[in-house]
């Protein structure tokens, strides 16, 4: 008769248990301090710490819905706390994708993943750093929310809130338009990247929540398992891969089921989401038969031989990664298989394309550049190829590979620390030379849509260890806040810098860069005039010609066309005389 009784006691326990945060709890440091150098020599080096920290911080910040009664960002509220009333459901929670205040569930599938699959490799980092508690709370959010917008196997929740730019909101968490529609997917209106890609994130981390780690105590926090949760999200990760592969609808992309995602985050194609979930699962579950269909996707979507970036809409680049941690892995304690040495040489063939400047170019300053990709959001193809390199040197076919990738990686990730020709550090609040105008709404304090450069002057709050969009083509950046590809922060962005970051906890005894920066040092070449890009196009005209200069080219022209004309005679009569 006692049973039941205790059970009423433990259950609503257990139900919000996750790692207790630290108390006092990790706060980020001030800028200031950014500019001294450590005097410690060994790891974890407390910059790199911090910077994890900070960087972890970031999605605090983000966060959406009933904040907890431990929430570390003063200046947050809860908001948006209606979300999924006009289906009937909660959808609250989760996080705003970036400066705005819609919640995407594609490119914050792929920020889990990356997250999860980081803390594979290097999850210790977390322990050392103490900031495994907020890994996991970080996680959970995201988790839990993406567990609410999949309420039953083939539905999927894709997007919360409107992106309709002429209802845009820009102001505080507070008063956020109720009119927040809630998309969906579904058996009919199939999105096969979007399911495949939530799965890919659910069994990513439900391999981290059960403790596979990729390259033993090295990796993987153990703190973090947790048998129970990892059941839950691996459950989630196969629901939504059959839901993928088997819907009534077929496979389509999906923006074709939900036009209204199209606007911000289309995406080209579901191969890639295909394969990396059923790769994912595989790894979860140890199941040959997901790793089979994943050599098939990647057959059947002829995924060998790309060259293209790493990002939420592109993720073959981290597939030949993945293929061969995994092979390696077979090799040594059996398993799923694969041929290492195959899939070693399709990554070389990738990585030597990038460190050889063969399929995109640098900047004058140094910086990683796709044209096409590259456009709005610089630092994100450059931080992302870092990630994948520095994880695959160690794999390296010969010891000349391995030096230059790393070399390749440490330069990227030097350059987005502050070794570049703006000395900015593109981590906000790290720094004094830090980006102090974030694209982000929150954090601006203003709510003059049509005014937010100056209203306020000053950016209200500090959004501490935000990755921002990152300089031009030319490696200026301006620092205004309504240059959405230069200054703003998204979810995506932060990811693969809290992987490295993990990585130069684990092993790096100097400091990130931007220690050696003191305050000022952007003011002496920060750029005059305004940008020239995808926002703010006032920067484009060029220098203009003086008239004489113009009276002058019009004589040249005039004479050079004079001399054609004088030619095409002399030729005809030639010509005519034969
Ligand atoms: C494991 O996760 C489950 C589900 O979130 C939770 O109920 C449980 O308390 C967790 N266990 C530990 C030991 O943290
Ligand atoms: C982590 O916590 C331990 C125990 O409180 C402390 O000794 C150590 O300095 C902390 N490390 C970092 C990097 O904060
Ligand atoms: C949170 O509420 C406080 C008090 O009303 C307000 O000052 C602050 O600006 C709000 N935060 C945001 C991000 O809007
Ligand atoms: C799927 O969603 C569409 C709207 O996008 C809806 O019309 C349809 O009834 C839904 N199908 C199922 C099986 O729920
Ligand atoms: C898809 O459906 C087929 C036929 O019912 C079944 O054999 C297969 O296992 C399903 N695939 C998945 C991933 O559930
Ligand atoms: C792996 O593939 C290579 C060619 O790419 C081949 O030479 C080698 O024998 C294969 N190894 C195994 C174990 O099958
Ligand atoms: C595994 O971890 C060790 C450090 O314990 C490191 O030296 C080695 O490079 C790592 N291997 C891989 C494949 O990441
Ligand atoms: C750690 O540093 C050692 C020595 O510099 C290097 O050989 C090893 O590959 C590094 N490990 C990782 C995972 O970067």
């Amino acid at each position: 008769m006692w049973t039941p009784f205790l059970l009423q006691l433990i259950v609503p326990v257990l139900a919000a248990a996750q790692l207790s945060l630290p108390n006092p709890p990790y706060l980020p440091p001030s800028a200031s301090n950014g500019a001294q150098t450590s005097s410690s020599s060994g790891t974890p080096n407390p910059q790199w710490s911090n910077l994890l920290g900070n960087l972890i911080y970031f999605y605090d910040a983000q966060r959406s819905g009933t904040l907890p009664a431990n929430n570390r960002v003063p200046w947050r509220n809860s908001s948006s706390v209606n979300d999924g009333k006009d289906v009937g459901l909660d959808l609250s929670g989760g996080y705003f994708d970036a400066g705005d205040f819609i919640k995407a569930t594609f490119p914050l599938s792929f920020t889990l993943m990356s997250i999860c699959w980081g803390a594979s490799d290097y999850g210790k980092a977390y322990d050392v750093a103490n900031q495994t508690a907020y890994l996991d709370s970080m996680l959970r959010w995201g988790l839990d929310w993406l567990i609410k917008a999949h309420p039953s196997p083939s539905t999927l929740y894709v997007l919360v809130g409107s992106t309709d730019l002429d209802n845009a909101y820009w102001g505080g968490d507070e008063n956020i338009p109720l009119n927040r529609p809630s998309y969906s997917i579904n058996d009919t209106k199939p999105g096969t990247d979007a399911a495949a890609g939530a799965s890919a994130a659910f069994a990513a981390c439900a391999a981290l929540y059960s403790g596979r780690a990729f390259n033993g105590s090295y990796s993987n926090p153990a703190s973090l398992q947790n048998a129970t949760y990892a059941q839950t999200l691996q459950t989630h990760a196969q629901q939504l891969y059959t839901f993928a592969v088997n819907s009534t609808g077929g496979q389509k992309t999906y923006q074709s089921s939900v036009p209204a995602v199209g606007e911000s985050y289309g995406s080209s194609g579901f191969g890639d989401d295909l394969t990396i979930a059923a790769l994912f699962l595989a790894w979860a579950t140890s199941s040959s038969s997901y790793y089979q269909d994943a050599q098939h996707y990647f057959q059947q979507y002829k995924l060998t031989g790309q060259d293209g970036v790493f990002n939420w809409d592109s993720k073959t680049p981290g597939i030949y990664v993945l293929f061969a941690q995994i092979a390696q892995i077979a090799q040594a304690s059996s398993g799923l298989g694969g041929n290492f040495t195959t899939w070693q040489t399709e990554c070389e063939r990738y990585f030597d394309g990038i460190v050889n400047n063969n399929v995109a170019s640098l900047t004058s300053d140094g910086l990683l550049y796709y044209d096409g990709d590259s456009n709005d959001a610089t630092l994100n193809p450059a931080l992302n190829a870092a990630m994948l390199l520095t994880r695959y040197a160690p794999m390296a076919s010969t010891s000349d590979k391995k030096a230059s990738y790393t070399k390749f990686a440490q330069s990227q990730l030097d350059y987005v620390l502050g070794k570049n020709s703006m000395s900015v550090p593109y981590v906000v609040g790290s720094n004094p030379n830090s980006p102090a105008n974030p694209h982000s709404a929150m954090a601006s304090g203003g709510n003059d849509i049509g005014n937010i450069d100056t209203s306020p002057p000053q950016e209200a709050y500090i959004l501490y260890g935000a990755v921002v969009g990152g300089p031009d083509k030319h490696g200026k950046f301006y620092d205004i806040r309504s240059d959405w590809p230069e200054t703003e922060v998204a979810l995506d962005y932060n990811a693969p810098m809290l992987t490295l970051a993990a990585m130069h906890v684990l092993n790096d005894t100097s400091d990130p860069f931007f220690t050696s920066l003191q305050a000022g040092a952007y003011d002496k070449v920060r750029p005059s005039g305004q940008p020239c890009d995808d926002a703010i196009s006032d920067g484009c005209s060029g220098p203009k010609l003086s008239k004489s200069a113009i009276i002058a080219l019009a004589v040249i022209l005039g004479v050079v066309g004079l001399i054609i004309l004088g030619l095409i005679i002399w030729y005809f009569r030639i010509r005519t005389r034969k």
